[in-house]
């Protein structure tokens, strides 16, 4: 597949994937066609076997600073019903394999929305983090109202939503919106590094894991307990837990298939 506004490395390293927005003079601002590739590509790379993790990140100025303003401008109420952006953002909600945030500079509005619907985050100590819609007279539209809110409380998401101040790395880990903050000229390398340590494991195990860690968010205790010991009686099933258990007693590196 070709793209225009994204950069896709599928073999960007064994078994892990790179995604980079690339639209850098606006800021990686999310528009439609930017974020229908996105959608594409994720759903390409969860479908590739080779592919156990994928990294999503933007450049150093800017992970992304948005929705395109420009582009949502003159559009009125039915336009934006009609357009349906966000059925994008709910595929890429659903991807399966891992997917990690390697985020440096502006992450806003949108671009924030989209770190959150990674699976985790490293950040460079340059990043900055914000829903600043409402200064523009609107509002998150991309979940940034209910995962930031999960993510970091009722007090601290009122806060960056109704005033549209920025907080910085060292503030979105403090929060819980990041893994770690690195200085800048390491913020991919780590990601990548990350990423390998997931790569090894059964992609199996991990891809059920992801999917009951999210069952969290939007389910009530009881019910994501019966989701997550459903999904680890059916791993037994796995070829990859037969050797993930005989490498152990056999004091061995396991090999996994994602069988
Ligand atoms: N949409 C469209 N274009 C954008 C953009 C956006 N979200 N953010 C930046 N750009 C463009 C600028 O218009 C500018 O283009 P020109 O050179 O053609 O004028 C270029 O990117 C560089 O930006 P700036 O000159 O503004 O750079 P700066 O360093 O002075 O400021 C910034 C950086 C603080 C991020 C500022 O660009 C800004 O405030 N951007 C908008 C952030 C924002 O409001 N995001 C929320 C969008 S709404 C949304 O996301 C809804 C949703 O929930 C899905």
């Amino acid at each position: 597949m070709s793209y225009q506004f994204i950069l896709v490395e599928p073999r960007y390293e064994q078994h892990i994937a790179l995604v980079q927005l690339n639209r850098p003079k606006e800021l990686n601002a999310l528009h439609l066609e930017l974020m229908a590739e996105v959608r594409d590509a994720l759903k390409s790379l969860d479908q590739d076997p080779e592919v156990r993790a994928i990294i999503l990140t933007g450049n150093e100025r800017a992970f992304a600073a948005g929705a395109d303003i420009k582009q949502m401008a003159g559009k009125n109420a039915i336009d934006m019903l009609l357009i349906d952006q966000f059925s994008t953002w709910d595929t890429i909600k659903k991807i399966k394999k891992p997917i990690i945030a390697a985020v440096s500079g502006f992450a806003l509005g949108g671009g924030n929305e989209l770190v959150m619907h990674c699976d985790m985050v490293i950040a460079s100590e340059t990043a900055m983090f914000g829903q600043p819609e409402i200064k523009i007279g609107v509002m998150p539209g991309a979940g940034g109202t209910q995962r930031l809110t999960r993510n970091v409380g009722k007090v601290n998401a009122m806060e960056m939503v109704l005033t549209g101040k920025f907080i910085n790395a060292q503030r979105a880990y403090e929060l819980g919106l990041v893994n770690r903050v690195v200085p800048v000229e390491l913020y991919l390398e780590e990601a990548v590094k990350l990423a390998r340590e997931v790569v090894q494991l059964s992609p199996i195990a991990i891809k059920l894991a992801k999917e009951a860690v999210l069952k969290a968010y939007d389910s009530p205790l009881s019910e994501g307990l019966e989701f997550e010991r459903k999904n680890f009686y059916m791993l037994f099933a796995t070829e990859d837990q037969k050797e993930g258990m005989a490498a152990f007693v056999e004091k061995r590196a396991a090999e996994f298939k994602g069988r």
